[in-house]
């Protein structure tokens, strides 16, 4: 037996069924059309982000990093709740303005834009944050040949990383950003080639569920950003400051402790060097905003024991949810939280692997788990599947065709 990751809090059941936002899942299929199905919840996004601005000193925005879930209707449900926006290409640009975002609040990162792409984000007036001075220089002249002053930050490659993170950003060879050493002079060089400067931005890592880890790399990059600023000799308008706040995924996993990453930045913030006194700061969060808030449903359409093992063989699988697969950057693969949705809470009784319906062994999204008894016809619920599932996932491998979304 193996045991499954920890159910996100805020999920109950009516009549047996696992319901969200106060529907039968099964309804919500229905309502569909098909499965499999991601449904993303507003009620736990609303949360998230609630419980997000309490912790956090009121001076720190939240800013949504799109690609942790760029559906057109979550974006447009965090319109409202966030400050900011980091897209990662000219796609999520145009996801963003479609949704009727400003694009004064959207910044662009990633370290291989095209000139097509510095081009759309220049003529809408998005901050870059750029990675190199190359891509500074080609911001600029295609600045000079709009006649609009290009919004430049830059993006630091700091020296240390956050610890424990499942993606580490920083530390060392990277291809993201500029090294710190050579961020004063490429700063000045903008600024003085007539950009506007919108500061720096920097980002150490992602899906750390360590407070100690966060805490320590919220201070070390607020201390590099002043010895920054000292060294470029200009008010700095804004400093992103990353985030990197991840979510349980698996047995074993514990929730971030918010309250104390909220309560050392509190402390970080009244105590900041003068050079800093009038800096704009922000956080900028994919998963730890989504993650939580979807979940995806997969109809089971066969159910056989091969050798004395029992398989649910669902609709779904990896070209949907590559993460659960165990498939995308994980080493030792673990199982997602998982369970009947069609009998939600009822005892398990049997040990199952949920497998999806592509013919090949990777496509498992449940190992020896233990679950109640479920049939042909059956819905098997993913957790954790608001964030990097389906725009992460190889949706067209097998030719199955991407899964239906829809947001409750
Ligand atoms: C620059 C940048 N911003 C934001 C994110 C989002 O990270 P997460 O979804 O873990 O918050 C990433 C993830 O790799 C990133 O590279």
């Amino acid at each position: 037996m193996k045991p499954v990751g920890p159910i996100p809090a805020g999920y109950t059941a009516i009549d047996g069924e696992l319901a969200i936002g106060g529907r039968r899942v099964s309804e919500l299929v229905a309502e569909a059309g098909r499965t499999p199905l991601f449904v993303y919840s507003r009620a736990h996004l609303d949360a998230r982000v609630a419980a997000l601005r309490e912790a956090l000193p009121a001076r720190v925005g939240v800013n949504y990093a799109v690609k942790a879930n760029p559906h057109l209707a979550v974006i447009g449900h965090m319109a409202a709740l966030v400050d900011g926006f980091d897209i990662a290409s000219s796609g999520e640009l145009g996801l963003c303005v479609a949704v009727g975002i400003d694009p004064a609040r959207i910044s662009f990162a990633g370290p291989g834009k095209r000139d097509d792409e510095l081009e759309a984000a220049i003529a809408v007036g998005v901050t870059l944050n750029c990675e190199s001075a190359g891509e500074a220089a080609r911001a600029l002249a295609i600045g000079e040949r709009l006649g609009k002053s290009p919004r430049i930050a830059i993006r630091v490659n700091p020296s240390f990383e956050l610890k424990g993170s499942g993606m580490k950003m920083g530390g060392g060879a990277k291809p993201f950003g500029v090294d710190a050493d050579q961020v004063p002079a490429l700063a000045r060089h903008v600024i003085a080639a007539g950009a506007e400067w919108r500061g720096l931005h920097i980002f150490t890592g992602s899906q750390a569920l360590s407070a100690d880890a966060i805490i320590e790399a919220q201070g070390n990059v607020l201390e590099l950003t002043a010895k920054l600023v000292e060294d470029i000799g200009q008010p700095l308008p804004k400093l992103n400051m990353g985030g990197g706040l991840g979510i349980p995924y698996f047995p074993g996993d514990t929730p971030v402790d918010l309250a104390r990453v909220g309560a050392a930045l509190a402390e970080r913030v009244e105590s900041l060097p003068p050079v800093l006194a009038e800096t704009e700061l922000c956080i900028e969060l994919g998963r730890y905003l989504v993650g939580e808030a979807g979940v995806y449903l997969t109809r089971i359409i066969d159910r056989k024991v091969s050798h004395g093992v029992t398989y649910l063989i669902t609709d779904g699988g990896l070209h949907h949810q590559l993460a659960a697969s165990g498939n995308f950057g994980t080493v030792v693969r673990r199982n997602y939280p998982s369970a009947i949705a069609t009998c939600y809470g009822a005892e398990p009784t049997e040990e199952v692997n949920i497998v999806g319906c592509l013919c090949t062994p990777l496509d498992r999204l449940a190992d020896a788990a233990a679950m109640p008894e479920a049939h042909v016809g059956d819905l098997v619920v993913v957790f954790c599947a608001g964030a990097y599932g389906a725009s992460a996932s190889p949706a067209a491998f097998l030719g199955h065709g991407p899964a239906a979304e829809i947001l409750v």
